[in-house]
């Protein structure tokens, strides 16, 4: 695959005029990057290098695959450190905390530049959807050199051949696409699994989150196309992909011919040679029974749903805007579990909300043990500019907030700690994953449940889907060991 766009770069004729359609445009691009880099490489005696610092969500992190598979056909080494000749920060804006963390880096990256004046920072992702942002950034961060959005990635190539000649920061931002842009290069981070995009964007306007104002509307990509892309990653040995979108239960209203996500996944259960699928982000109002029948009987959709709750309290959920109360959630919960048994399932709740009680709180703890969940994602509110929550006023102070926070946290705890440990004793099904960090005797593979394993074994384990034995459950995952037998 990375030899036919090799070949494609190649063939370009740098003496015509830029090529206006698209993707042959960034192709003639990434031979003229091409031929900056191996001059560079011969004036200095050395390889460029390029390192990508990933902030944020799995959306973020294949993007980010996107942008070194064009580095990589550029001719840039790819390396982990900052130190590199061109560092791009892939940023996430969804909570304060992130932006901070940005900052932090570029507060440090500034001095390594002084050093290495000929060193290029490129800031990119959903952080840089902020005018505020791109404001701070003009003012005190002047070293940057490059900045795009969201919606201009796949354009990277012809913004690095800007970059490279002028002096001046270069600012690509665009408010919003109905643009998607196939048969780019990306460089998978794992040789047999892989994130695919089947969407972009998200409609939703949940009244806490920024998503909406940085990814733009939702846009599904062509079923053709993601099957396609399926197809070729599973002939390079990819057994596992995750669906990939904001609201994935919203796919394909949009095409000129729509079709329901359920749809989709029966077409992708079809693939041969692939094993296993999984998608997020499930919105719970679009959820259909359809969904629920296809997972039911699919054989290769993962035994798992992450079904972002926020908040149990309806009164909060309104003002939310989530559109769907308590009641309504717990009765999909409980028909998921009812029609898929061995299904786990996990969450996102917020604490803090503009106006949230201890009661409120109090609601959402009986949620989480109602449903039992497998694992919960507990966040702080962070208020964030431009959202209609962030005009509302918040009484209760963060001591309280932090006292709510705590309790919650405990109950998400216990909850997920007794369902890890029901499977204990029963053989299952593990992807591995890699070699565990701590002790290199054993592996770490992942059940269709999503739930961790560790075991012994070697690398040659790696991409290969086993059948493991769960001994003894730890926290949130378990001790193994490989089984002939299967469940
Ligand atoms: N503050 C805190 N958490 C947030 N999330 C989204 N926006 C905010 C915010 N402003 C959480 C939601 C979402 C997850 C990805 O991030 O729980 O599901
Ligand atoms: Fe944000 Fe709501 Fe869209 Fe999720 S569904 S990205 S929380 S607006």
């Amino acid at each position: 695959m990375n030899d036919e766009y090799s070949k494609r770069i190649e063939v370009q004729d740098l003496t015509e005029t830029p090529p206006i359609e698209e993707p042959a445009r960034q192709y003639f691009f990434m031979a003229k990057a091409r031929q900056y880099v191996q001059q560079e490489q011969k004036r200095l005696g050395r390889p460029l290098t390029a390192a990508g610092i990933t902030f944020g969500c799995q959306m973020n992190a294949k993007d980010s695959e996107k942008l070194i598979g064009i580095l990589e056909q550029i001719g840039f080494e790819m390396i982990e450190d900052e130190s590199a000749d061109l560092v791009f920060y892939n940023t996430c804006t969804v909570r304060d905390n992130a932006n901070q963390r940005v900052y932090g880096r570029l507060g440090l990256i500034h001095s390594m530049k002084k050093k290495n004046p000929h060193k290029k920072v490129a800031l990119c992702g959903c952080m840089m959807q902020e005018p505020s942002v791109i404001e701070k950034i003009q003012k005190s961060y002047r070293f940057v050199d490059l900045i795009f959005g969201t919606h201009n990635i796949y354009k990277f190539a012809e913004l690095l051949v800007t970059m490279y000649s002028s002096d001046s920061m270069i600012i690509d931002i665009w408010k919003d696409t109905d643009k998607i842009v196939e048969d780019l290069p990306a460089k998978r981070k794992y040789p047999f699994k892989s994130g695919v995009n089947i969407m972009y964007g998200c409609n939703n306007f949940c009244s806490y989150c920024i998503v909406p104002y940085v990814r733009g509307r939702e846009r599904s990509r062509n079923p053709k196309d993601i099957i396609k892309e399926i197809e070729q990653l599973v002939s390079e040995g990819v057994v596992e992909v995750m669906l990939l979108g904001q609201n994935v239960n919203s796919y394909g209203k949009n095409l000129d011919e729509p079709m329901t996500f359920a749809e989709l996944l029966k077409e992708v259960e079809k693939i041969e040679g692939l094993e296993r699928i999984r998608f997020m982000t499930s919105h719970p109002k679009d959820l259909s029974d359809d969904l629920i029948a296809v997972m039911k009987h699919s054989k290769k959709i993962c035994r798992h749903l992450h079904l972002p709750l926020q908040s149990g309290s309806t009164r909060i959920l309104e003002v939310m805007n989530r559109r769907y109360t308590k009641e309504q959630y717990l009765a999909l919960a409980h028909k998921i579990r009812a029609e898929i048994p061995d299904i786990s399932l996990t969450t996102d709740i917020i604490v803090g909300f503009p106006g949230e009680t201890a009661q409120d709180v109090d609601e959402t703890i009986a949620v989480v043990k109602d449903v039992a969940y497998d694992n919960a994602f507990t966040f702080i509110y962070s208020k964030r500019t431009g959202t209609p929550a962030a005009a509302m006023p918040n009484p209760t102070s963060d001591e309280e907030i932090k006292k709510n926070f705590d309790r919650l946290l405990k109950v998400v705890q216990e909850t997920a700690k007794s369902r890890v440990g029901r499977l204990t004793g029963e053989v299952h099904s593990a992807l591995v994953e890699e070699l565990n960090e701590q002790d290199a005797s054993l592996v770490s593979g992942r059940l269709s449940n999503n739930t961790i394993v560790h075991f012994p074994g070697d690398a040659s384990l790696i991409g290969k889907i086993v059948n493991v034995k769960l001994l003894e459950a730890h926290g949130f995952y378990y001790i193994g060991e490989i089984s002939e037998k299967s469940s």
